[in-house]
């Protein structure tokens, strides 16, 4: 009997696993939608709407194959140029899965007749536009997730600094897996123990770059992730901050709480400039 019980509650258990695993896979978790149908639109029957569709389509056969990739379609002036970039941390299934939502998704609701969009997931972003944006780094859209719980105020200006000085450090590093023959180009992830004054925590950071810009250009890029987490969050312990050509990402752990160490989580995004 009781092994029976075990036996039910592993098998529960592995369940539960698996059906949390597999909801991971089949879900990405969808954090924006950037696109603004009063300006820039083309009608249902334009060239251009059949363009985005041969062009997300070659988004979605690429994606098995890589963390990124960029395509541009058709002739002046209904040309489309789009691309997908995955977070460095999951799965080739998970990315594939992730750009087949968003390429879907993006032609949905106000996007359906608008020139250009920009999908952000946890797992992914898709964009398309019919102005060439490869090599180019923009400060916005941003989109944020973050917990809400947050730092003592007495801790947010070395966290800040502890921060930026991390990253500084990490751009070093992104510069030396630049090469999209890399198997996730621009991508370093970093955990480390942190003391600072009387008190120690683990910090866990993630950055990654857009592999069409140039090192110079993603260095600009994950600074300005870090100037816009730092105005943007609340102070948050764990947050995610994604701009059109780069990702940051951060967890800090073993820091006194009296709430659960994760909290819920919110999401900020704008248009536009950053945070
Ligand atoms: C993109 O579309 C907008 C709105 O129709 C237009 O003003 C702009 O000139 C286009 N840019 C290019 C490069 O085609
Ligand atoms: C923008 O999208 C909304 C919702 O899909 C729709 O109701 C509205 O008519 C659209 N506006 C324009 C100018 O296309
Ligand atoms: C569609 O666009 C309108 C006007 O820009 C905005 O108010 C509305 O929230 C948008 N709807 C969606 C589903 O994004
Ligand atoms: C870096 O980005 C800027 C736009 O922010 C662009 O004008 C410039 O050409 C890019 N540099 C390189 C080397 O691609
Ligand atoms: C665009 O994609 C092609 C094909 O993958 C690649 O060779 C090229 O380097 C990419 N260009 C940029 C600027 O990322
Ligand atoms: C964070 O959100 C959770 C769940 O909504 C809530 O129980 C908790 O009190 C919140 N914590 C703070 C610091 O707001």
């Amino acid at each position: 009997m009781k092994n029976f019980i075990r036996f039910s509650a592993f098998l529960f258990y592995f369940l539960l696993v698996s059906l949390l695993s597999h909801q991971t896979m089949s879900q990405p978790q969808h954090i924006h939608t950037f696109c603004d149908n009063l300006s820039e639109t083309f009608s249902q029957t334009s060239q251009y709407k059949s363009n985005r569709e041969t062009l997300l389509s070659s988004l979605r056969d690429r994606s098995p194959l890589g963390t990124y990739y960029n395509a541009t379609v058709g002739l002046s002036p209904d040309t489309v140029h789009g691309m997908f970039l995955c977070r460095g941390d999951i799965t080739k299934q998970s990315c594939s899965n992730c750009v087949k939502t968003a390429t879907l998704e993006i032609t949905k609701n106000n996007c359906t007749y608008t020139k250009d969009a920009i999908i952000f997931y946890q797992e992914c972003m898709v964009r398309y536009s019919n102005v060439s944006f490869l090599r180019i780094v923009e400060n916005g859209p941003w989109a944020a997730m973050y917990s809400n719980v947050s730092f003592p105020d007495s801790f947010l200006f070395p966290f800040r600094e502890t921060l930026s000085d991390k990253v500084e450090k990490l751009i070093i590093l992104t510069a030396s897996k630049s090469s999209l023959s890399s198997l996730t180009p621009y991508y370093v992830r970093d955990r480390n123990k942190v003391n600072e004054f009387d008190r120690s925590y683990t910090l866990d950071t993630m950055v990654q770059c857009s592999p069409d810009l140039d090192p110079a250009n993603c260095s600009v890029c994950l600074r300005l992730a870090v100037q816009g987490v730092s105005s943007c969050c609340n102070n948050a312990r764990i947050a995610q901050f994604f701009l059109p050509k780069c990702f940051l990402k951060y967890d800090t752990f073993g820091l006194p709480t009296t709430q659960s160490p994760s909290g819920s989580f919110s999401v900020h995004a704008m248009k536009g400039e950053q945070a």
